[in-house]
Order: structure tokens, then C-alpha cells, then sequence
């Protein structure tokens, strides 16, 4: 199947790219659609104070067609793009675009909001743009993550439901800035609602919420955000599915340091930099000078090539002058408040369906399992899922039919289970049930997949 050849070749070529060169910095390729660093669409209108959270400040097409890995294009009934007004993790008004696809046969009255785990500090490496046909994927393979995700999203289209994607980390890439990152996933869902002139959303639309690992992160704050930002959405939301999950920051970064998943560090640092200034200076004071360029590329690249980049040298916290950086309690704050474990739960009105790899390498499931015992003692509805045969990267793939399987029943309306449940499978993907909701072209991709040889840097 061509398909499924795709993503074979796509994944096979990033296990054997592995150690590559540096790859060059994001270029406009010929046929590719405008870089948004490069494409006014994405700059901040000056009056962006004047509009409320979830405006919409304008629409359009997007340039190209939608393409799974720049190249495949998805037969869907229309797409749009939406910029809209957020506020980003300092609470100043920003905006970022909204992805809306359309499939055949839509049910104007579902909507999912697929947060995708875009984990780059790039704002060319957005989904907005990485899911058109001829996208430049900054850096070899860089997107790849995002365009292997839109298996799962082609799993929701089948089911009928409208997708939409927020930009979620906003016009700077600011990866980590966790609660933009929620902030910009719940003002997407309102700016899908008022779209109705031109997508045909309807504004009373149920709307669910899915992501993993970077993509678990919007999800899950948007959650924990809404009845503070966003009680509008009360009678709207009915559930969030949340795979990979990531509750607290300083553990993951304690946990991948000098691992095959180091890269990710320097790619949050620059993110969370470019919302705190004690963040960028400490970058600027204290990253080694051996070290400053590898450090700066990552704002020029996406997910892929930041891993490659600290494969071999990733001993990420040696790179700095002063091991109390990461001990300092102004950082230690910034990263506190950007994690889950540190926030509030989320309200009982947002059903939660979490999983989670016993033997996930970037956050480790204790972290999880805490999270979903507080969640539940403060009354959320938690259904979670720990998986025994997978790590972080599998599970994405092997975790997803069960997570459809439990979109679908909130999407018709049945009622989510009153308390919450753990259960922890030997393996989540060939539970019977689930197995119907995909459609066969789907099953076989994901377990194309997983029968490659993906390697460590499928999903961050
Ligand atoms: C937020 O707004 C304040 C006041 O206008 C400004 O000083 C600050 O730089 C802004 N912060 C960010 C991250 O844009
Ligand atoms: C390292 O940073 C800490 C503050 O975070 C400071 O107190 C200490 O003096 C610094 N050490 C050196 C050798 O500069």
C-alpha cells in the first residue's frame, strides 16, 4: 500500500540517518508553501489587545493541500486555516493559527481538538504548516513526528468528526510554555465554534480534546485551564484523551540528560526562553561557548534534527558554567509552573482517558501514576491505562485504537465512567473492542509503524 510504503521508507530513513550531519537550518523550498516566519498571516496585528480570547481575526485556504509527509494528500471535504487571538504563558494577548479539517460526511456537531507533539522552538515547525503538501520540514525529517501523527488524525476523520489543530505553542515556538500551550488549544475550540459561517462547525458542537506526549501537554492544561479561562466551553467539552504524559518538567529533564532523547532539553530551554527573560539570559550567561551554536540552531529546526544534534553529545547539563542553574529557584518555579504535577486538577465535567508506558523513558509512569491518584482525589473522572508492552514511542501508536475506542463513546453522547479506574494491560492495541473503530487501512499503517524499525526519536 502506498500508504503504508510512506511511512515505512519516512521512518526506516530517520533510524538510518542516525548519526547524520547537522542539518541545515528551515529553507524555503522551491515548491513549498511560505515559511510562517516568512508569511503575514502569522504576524501579530497591532490591535491584537481589542480582541477577545478566541476571536477570530481572519481565515483562509491553506496555501497547499494537506499531505501526509509533505507528499500524500488526504482526501478530505476542505480544510481552512484560523488566526485567532490566545494569550500567551505571561498572560499578554498573542495570537496563532487553527487547522480545520473537514472529512467527508462531517458531523458538524463533533469536533476533536488534536494537539499535536510538535516539541520544536520553531514557529516553522507548527502544524500549520508542516501538514501541507511540499512543507519544508526544517531539518531532515524534521516534521516527522507531526505528519506520523496524522495517521491518528485520519482515524478521527474517518469517524465523521471535524478536526482542528491549534498552533499551540504560538508565534514564537515557545515550547514548555505550557499554559499558552492550553490557553491556545481552549481558544482554538472557541474560535472552531464561531466559525459556523464558513466551516460549518455548529457552535453548540460537542467538542473532545487528544494528544500525546508534547501533544498530552496542551491537552491536559487546556483541561485543568478551562473553568478559569474558558467557562464559556463548560457545556462543550466531554473528555480528553491524553497519552505519553509528561506531569512534571524537572524529572523528564533529570531523566532523558545524557540519554538518546537529550535534544529535547535545549529545545524546551529555548522555548520556555522565549517567554522568560531570566530563562534567555541564563542561556546567554551560562551555556559553555563550545556549546552556544547547537544550543541557538534549535530555534532554527524542528524535532528531529534537535535529536540528532545531542545523540552523541548529550550530556545537556554539562553544557553550562554553573550546575546551580538547574537547581536555582527562579528556574525551578518557571518549570514548576509549567508542569502538571504542580497545578490544579482538572474539573469532573472533562473526563480524562490517560496512558501510559510502564516503562516510558522520558517520564517516568511514577510521575503519572501521582498525577492520576491527586486528579482523583480531587474529583476528576480518570479512566487510566498503563501499558507494559511499549516504551514512549510505541505507545503512541500501540495506545491510540484504545484511546478512539474511548473518543467515540464520549463523542455519542454515552456517559463516562462516575470514578476513576487503573488497569494495567500487557498490551493496550489488540483489545478486541478497539480494534473495530479503526478502519483496516489504518490498523495496518499503525502496525507498519511499529514493525519498523522507528528507534528512539519517533515521538518526543
Ligand atoms: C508582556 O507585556 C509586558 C507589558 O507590555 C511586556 O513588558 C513584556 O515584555 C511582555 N512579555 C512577553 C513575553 O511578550
Ligand atoms: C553559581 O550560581 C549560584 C547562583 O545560582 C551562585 O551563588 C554561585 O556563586 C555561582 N558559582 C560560581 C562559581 O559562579
Amino acid at each position: 500500500m502506498k500508504f503504508q510504503a510512506l511511512v515505512l521508507s519516512a521512518l526506516a530513513a530517520v533510524a538510518w540517518a542516525v548519526p547524520a550531519p547537522a542539518a541545515p537550518a528551515i529553507k524555503h523550498k522551491r515548491n513549498s508553501p511560505p515559511l510562517p516566519s516568512e508569511d503575514p498571516f502569522y504576524s501579530i496585528p497591532d490591535n491584537i489587545h481589542s480582541y477577545a480570547p478566541g476571536a477570530i481575526i481572519d481565515h483562509r485556504a491553506p496555501p497547499a493541500a494537506i499531505a501526509a509527509f509533505g507528499t500524500d494528500k488526504i482526501n478530505i471535504a476542505g480544510s481552512w486555516q484560523i488566526r485567532y487571538r490566545t494569550t500567551d504563558n505571561v498572560g499578554n494577548a498573542t495570537q496563532t493559527v487553527l487547522t480545520v479539517l473537514i472529512p467527508n460526511n462531517a458531523d458538524f456537531n463533533k469536533v476533536l481538538s488534536y494537539q499535536v507533539a510538535e516539541d520544536a522552538a520553531s514557529i516553522n515547525c507548527g502544524p500549520s504548516y508542516a501538514l501541507q503538501l511540499q512543507a519544508a520540514t526544517g531539518g531532515l525529517l524534521g516534521t516527522i513526528v507531526t505528519e506520523a501523527e496524522l495517521l491518528l488524525i485520519e482515524a478521527a476523520l474517518y469517524q465523521g468528526w471535524v478536526v482542528i489543530l491549534p498552533d499551540h505553542e504560538g508565534p514564537s515556538g515557545a515550547y514548555l510554555a505550557n499554559r499558552l500551550a492550553g490557553q491556545a488549544t481552549l481558544d482554538g475550540i472557541r474560535a472552531a465554534l464561531a466559525s459556523t459561517s464558513f466551516t460549518g462547525i455548529q457552535g453548540d458542537a460537542k467538542v473532545t480534546m487528544w494528544g500525546y506526549s508534547g501533544g498530552s501537554l496542551a491537552s491536559a492544561w487546556a483541561a485543568v485551564l478551562q473553568p478559569r479561562y474558558a467557562p464559556d466551553l463548560s457545556d462543550n467539552i466531554v473528555g480528553a484523551a491524553i497519552g505519553g504524559t509528561v506531569p512534571n518538567i524537572n524529572n523528564v529533564i533529570n531523566t532523558i540528560n545524557d540519554t538518546p532523547f537529550a535534544g529535547i532539553i535545549p529545545a524546551g530551554m529555548m522555548g520556555l526562553a522565549s517567554q522568560y527573560p531570566v530563562v534567555a539570559q541564563a542561556i546567554d550567561e551560562h551555556v559553555l561557548p563550545e556549546d552556544k551554536d547547537k544550543f541557538e540552531k534549535v530555534t532554527q529546526q524542528c524535532f528531529v534534527p534537535d535529536i540528532l544534534d545531542f545523540l552523541l553529545d548529550s550530556n545537556v547539563k554539562a553544557m553550562v558554567d554553573n550546575q546551580s542553574l538547574w537547581t536555582q529557584p527562579d528556574i525551578q518555579k518557571i518549570l514548576q509552573d509549567n508542569s502538571l504535577a504542580y497545578e490544579s486538577a482538572p474539573p469532573s465535567s472533562i473526563p480524562l482517558y490517560v496512558y501510559k508506558s510502564v516503562f516510558d523513558e522520558i517520564s517516568p509512569i511514577a510521575d503519572t501514576d501521582n498525577l492520576v491518584k491527586a486528579y482523583c482525589s480531587a474529583g476528576s473522572r480518570v479512566t487510566y491505562t498503563r501499558d507494559l508492552a511499549s516504551e514512549h514511542a510505541s505507545l503512541a501508536a500501540i495506545g491510540a485504537p484504545m484511546a478512539i475506542a474511548w473518543l467515540i463513546d464520549r463523542m455519542d453522547g454515552k456517559a463516562a465512567a462516575s470514578s476513576c479506574s487503573t488497569t494495567t494491560k500487557l498490551s493496550s492495541l489488540f483489545d478486541i473492542a478497539t480494534i473495530e473503530v479503526l478502519p483496516s487501512f489504518l490498523f495496518d499503517a499503525l502496525e507498519a509503524l511499529l514493525g519498523g524499525n522507528i528507534g528512539p526519536t519517533f515521538f518526543g
